[in-house]
């Protein structure tokens, strides 16, 4: 199947590694052009070098802390100069911590949103004025199942993720009148650093040994396995492609079955 997406370009926030870097890729195989972009100079340019151009398609780099509003207008531009456009934005970057509700305090509460959901909301601000003026676009946000269902001790990943499907469809509803098409992805436990780190950060809040918390993690995937970064980013490349062209607002799991919801 052709999905359509040689010549279109993507931004793609969270590039360096995990699920973004997985998506970048994605991308790239179906002939787009990619720009990537994370905090750490470093990485972002390894990764840049690690990734495979299919075809004429180039993969370029950006640095861009998105806590900073001026940094993401100035990644935004770097975008648009690279390539004299873009038409799909892919919004990976940020992990939420899991966290005991006592110890969030009046100074910690606003923090928490700068972890996932804040960033999210200044790269759609920076980048719908350009993507409305393109007839053709995709905005794909990575949500997570934590937004559906409420844990005691994911107080902080519950809310940034339920506010990013909640914005999904916001922005969906807004942009559909400019063909640019907003879906959010769902994904649940896939094997990536940050998953170890989440594993790290739960066996400390619960006491629990950290191979406990592991079992009892797997145990709620039905296919008994954690997800693959490449599984995630294929579904996320058909949303960004012409392929998914009447896909509005929807919100894709991408979670072995996990979630048990309707
Ligand atoms: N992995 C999972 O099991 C899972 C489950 C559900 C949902 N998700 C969602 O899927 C997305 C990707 O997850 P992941 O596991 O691949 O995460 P990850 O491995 O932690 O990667 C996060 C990426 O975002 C960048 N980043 C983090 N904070 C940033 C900031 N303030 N400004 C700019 N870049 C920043 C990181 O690079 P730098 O550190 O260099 O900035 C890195 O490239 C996230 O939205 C996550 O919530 C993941």
């Amino acid at each position: 199947m052709d999905f359509g997406l040689k010549g279109k370009v993507a931004l793609v926030t969270g590039g360096s590694r995990g699920v973004g870097c997985a998506i970048a890729q994605a991308l790239l195989d179906e002939g787009a052009d990619v720009m990537i972009t994370a905090r750490d100079p470093q990485r972002l340019a390894a990764t840049r070098d690690r990734l495979t151009c299919c075809g004429t398609a180039e993969v370029h780099a950006v640095a861009a802390d998105l806590e900073d509003d001026d940094a993401v207008r100035a990644m935004v531009q770097a975008t648009i100069e690279q390539f004299g456009h873009f038409d799909i934005l892919v919004n990976a970057a940020g992990s939420v911590n899991p966290a005991d509700f006592a110890s969030l305090t009046e100074a910690a509460w606003p923090a928490l949103f700068e972890q996932k959901l804040n960033g999210y909301v200044r790269c759609l601000r920076h980048a719908i004025p350009h993507l409305k003026t393109r007839g053709w676009g995709r905005i794909i946000n990575l949500a997570g199942v934590g937004g559906r269902e409420a844990g005691a001790i994911t107080i902080p990943v519950g809310l940034n993720n339920a506010a990013v499907l909640n914005l999904t469809k916001s922005i969906a509803l807004l942009m559909a009148p400019y063909n640019v098409l907003v879906n959010a992805v769902v994904p649940h436990i896939i094997d990536t650093d940050r998953q170890d780190e989440t594993m790290r950060l739960l066996a400390e809040l619960t006491g629990k040994p950290e191979a406990t918390i592991r079992e009892e993690r797997l145990k709620k995937l039905p296919l008994g396995r954690m997800g693959r970064a490449e599984e995630v980013a294929s579904v996320v490349a058909f949303l960004a492609s012409e392929r998914a062209s009447f896909v509005v607002g929807a919100a894709w799991h991408v979670d072995g079955g996990a979630y048990h919801g309707i």
